[in-house]
């Protein structure tokens, strides 16, 4: 670790504690910190996450950390700052915003992200790539989820910040995000080395359900075993734990998650009309596809049977079909 590396991480942590103490303390930080007790981020929550507020100012973390020696120019390399084009005049990234640290596994800030107060683009405003933040290498609040992983031997993933805290609210503390961005092979690979099995939660809308499916395909490619929890009526996870209860979200949502073939089989349905004739042909002959791939006869029997229930077709006649699609496929 190089002296300017450190010095970039000391930084990040004093604004991010003076960031922390504006929202909680001060008359400044009351519209943000109403805003989130809205949202019921309560004051354990925000100071566990280390949440905080920017101010509306141009050069407050300009001025505020230059005071205590970092340089411009250091500080506009650890994102914190940005230079009017050539000019060497720089000023504040971050104004005006609810400010979630952004940690490295160890439990260094290295980043953050900053949400606007209500609507407003763009939502959440993250920190550039830097010599301290690769964002395809971390996932939000690994560094405290951690011991609860290898406890549980599980971790769930969410997309968002509100999701993972609102899961801990709940008493899910094995919980971590990607930040809207979709799962990386090495975040997948850093998930493995921890834990094999994984439960995917992202949000309920069409974005949510494809992220999750790509996700899945990821984390199985790196020996994950992976089941996924879906979301109903297009909510996020922390819209349905405020509906609905940390109750209901654990048993109705994390303890009904499905198997990824389980998945796969609703994945198909989407946007498909079943008593169409043709739509329901084409769609038996996709699950089938995805039976011959699986790789037990145990699994390809379970859900032949299944799938011959549901349309009353012959087990017979599926069984042949789905040979013929083997044959095809190999
Ligand atoms: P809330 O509205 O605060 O509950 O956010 P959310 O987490 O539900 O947001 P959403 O589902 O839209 O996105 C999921 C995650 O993607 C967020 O937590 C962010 O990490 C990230 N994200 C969302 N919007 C933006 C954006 O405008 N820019 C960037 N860089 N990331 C975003
Ligand atoms: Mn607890
Ligand atoms: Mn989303
Ligand atoms: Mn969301
Ligand atoms: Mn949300």
């Amino acid at each position: 670790q190089s002296k300017e590396t450190k010095w970039m991480m000391d930084a990040h942590l004093l604004l991010q504690k003076f960031y922390h103490h504006l929202l909680l303390n001060t008359k400044e930080g009351q519209e943000a910190y109403d805003y989130l007790s809205g949202r019921e981020f309560t004051d354990d929550m925000m100071k566990k996450f280390g949440i905080g507020y920017a101010l509306n100012s141009w050069d407050f973390a300009l001025k505020f950390l230059t005071k205590r020696g970092y340089s411009q120019k250091l500080l506009e390399k650890a994102g914190l700052l940005i230079e009017k084009e050539h000019t060497a005049e720089y000023f504040d990234r971050f104004r005006d915003r609810i400010m979630f640290p952004i940690h490295d596994h160890k439990g260094n800030v290295i980043a953050f992200s900053g949400r606007v107060l209500g609507k407003g683009e763009p939502k959440y405003l993250n920190s550039p790539e830097t010599a301290l933040f690769n964002k395809s290498k971390i996932l939000y609040n690994f560094h405290q989820a951690r011991p609860h992983i290898r406890k549980q031997e599980q971790v769930i993933l969410f997309e968002g910040f509100a999701d993972v805290i609102a899961a801990d609210r709940a008493g899910l503390h094995h919980a971590i995000a990607t930040m809207g961005t979709s799962l990386t092979e090495d975040q997948a690979r850093i998930i493995r080395r921890h834990v094999e099995s994984v439960i995917i939660c992202y949000d309920g809308d069409n974005a949510g359900i494809e992220a999750a499916y790509r996700a899945a395909k990821i984390l199985i490619e790196q020996d994950c075993y992976v089941r996924v929890a879906l979301m109903p009526d297009k909510l996020d996870p922390d819209d349905y734990i405020r509906k609905k209860g940390p109750e209901s979200f654990k048993q109705d949502v994390i303890g009904a998650s499905l198997t990824f073939m389980a998945f796969k089989l609703q994945y198909l349905r989407r946007g498909r009309n079943l008593k169409d004739e043709g739509e329901k042909i084409r769609y038996i002959e996709d699950v089938l596809k995805e039976i011959s791939l699986l790789t037990k006869a145990v699994e390809r029997d379970h859900y032949l049977r299944q799938l011959a229930d549901e349309f009353s077709i012959s087990l017979d006649a599926l069984k042949q079909q789905q040979f013929q699609v083997y044959k095809s496929l190999n």
